[in-house]
């Protein structure tokens, strides 16, 4: 995180606040979360993509005082469940700043969003053009829509984030011509449907413009089939998220304001060439904001050499916090930042504490050759998609967020406890004494 210092005895200091401090006042695991980085991070979106939308990607990591500070910092709000969306709903987040995203709402959500007056809609299927359009109907109201294509654009990132070829469960295939037959369908729904733009997200952790530029042409091809086909040229164009940030020194991100550059002048260029009116652009960061302003820190309990093997270093937390080594092969690195240690000689596998082999949170990280039990470790860009997508595997309970900042720490999302392990349970026969 921008504010991170290392002070003289090797510990390390966030938002101004030793970490050593904050692990003894609030446990660990905790995400500690540098609240300036993050409002610096969407003012910087919010500057470089001036004239455009910048909706916060939720799935990075939502809570109430996120979605409070997304909305200080003049950025919009990317919900993709019903979930997310009460989120949004609960801090009274203005609903013409939201977009609704998800491949299989269900007409709950669609009519939760519609009720809230959700700006935009992202339509994902035919199934679910007629769907919105009845619950638009039924509320009586006209829903704004953008239409989810798929480009067919690989980007080079891991599979599971890849979402632009055609053989994925996102959107509508341009070239299979299933596009354009949803503008036809939302256009024939006019009365209920009001078709603003086109969406497409390529994938995530991506590392240069090409993706977004051969995209942008493409969508812009299919703006102006609409506008030969309908005579009408859509106001809007969404190109998602997906921007890199560095989890290693080997990841070289871009930055926020050459991307919007580029954005830009390729969208410019596109519609000067196919005679259209340059429409109003949209993105969708949520990695690139809130990534790396977090670091997880975690307790060292045991160090296990395996001589001539390996030495495992376990902390107490994992999987259930971090599930992204084990999903992606994701790699990270770790610090010492409890103490200074002695030199580094070798490198190792820090591990978790659940009950499988896969637990692994950092592979083959220098770590100072005396860590030991009671060290604290931190690890770096845990901000995207760590406590959004923690588990309970193993009844672990999942750890808090903690902001910090000029000083002051406070809990934005509590840690859990036993006792909310246990309330989902219903067992009557049972007498619940979670002391026991
Ligand atoms: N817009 C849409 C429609 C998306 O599906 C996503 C991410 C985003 C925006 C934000 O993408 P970002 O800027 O954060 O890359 N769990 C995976 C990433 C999955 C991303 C899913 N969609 C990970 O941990 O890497």
């Amino acid at each position: 995180p921008a504010t991170a210092r290392l002070d003289a005895d090797g510990v390390l200091r966030i938002g101004g606040i030793r970490v050593n401090e904050l692990a003894a006042e609030f446990g660990t695991p905790a995400f500690v979360l540098d609240e300036a980085d993050f409002r610096a991070r969407c003012a910087a979106w919010r500057r470089a993509f001036a004239e455009c939308d910048v909706y916060y990607a939720g799935k990075a990591f939502l809570c109430r005082t996120i979605a409070r500070w997304v909305d200080e910092g003049g950025l919009n709000l990317d919900v993709c469940t019903g979930g997310e969306l009460a989120v949004a709903r609960s801090v009274g987040f203005p609903a013409d700043r939201l977009l609704f995203h998800g491949n299989n709402k269900s007409v709950a959500e669609l009519r939760a969003a519609v009720g809230y007056g959700v700006g935009r809609i992202v339509v994902d299927s035919f199934a679910e053009i007629t769907r919105l359009a009845a619950v638009a109907a039924e509320a009586g109201v006209r829903q704004r829509v953008l239409i989810r294509v798929t480009p067919g654009v690989e980007a080079h990132t891991h599979h599971y984030v890849s979402t632009g070829q055609e053989d994925q469960k996102f959107g509508f295939s341009l070239a299979g011509g299933s596009a354009a037959e949803a503008v036809e369908r939302v256009l024939a729904a006019a009365g209920s449907l009001e078709l603003v733009g086109l969406h497409a997200h390529i994938g995530s952790q991506i590392f240069d413009t090409a993706g977004f530029g051969l995209a942008a042409h493409r969508l812009v091809g299919l703006l102006a089939r609409i506008r030969d086909t309908h005579d009408l040229e859509l106001p809007e164009l969404d190109l998602g998220g997906g921007l890199g940030i560095a989890y290693t020194g080997e990841d070289a991100p871009l930055e926020v304001t050459d991307v919007a550059e580029r954005l830009t002048a390729v969208v410019g260029k596109e519609c000067a060439a196919a005679g259209l009116t340059v429409p109003r652009l949209a993105v969708e960061p949520g990695r690139a904001i809130v990534g790396s302003t977090t670091v997880t820190l975690y307790e060292v309990g045991t160090v296990k050499e395996l001589p001539g093997l390996r030495t495992f270093v376990s902390v107490d937390g994992g999987m259930s916090d971090n599930i992204r080594t084990a999903l992606y092969d994701a790699r990270y690195t770790a610090r010492l930042v409890s103490r200074t240690g002695l030199a580094t000689t070798h490198v190792v596998t820090i591990v978790g504490r659940h009950c499988e082999s896969g637990d692994v949170v950092a592979h083959d990280v220098p770590l100072p050759d005396d860590v030991r039990p009671g060290d604290l470790l931190a690890i770096p860009a845990s901000g995207a998609y760590h406590r959004s997508m923690a588990s309970n595997y193993n009844h672990v309970a999942r750890p808090p967020v903690i902001a910090v900042r000029d000083g002051a720490a406070r809990i934005i999302v509590r840690r859990e406890t036993e006792d909310d392990l246990l309330r989902l349970d219903v067992d009557p026969g049972v007498k619940v004494d979670p002391g026991v």
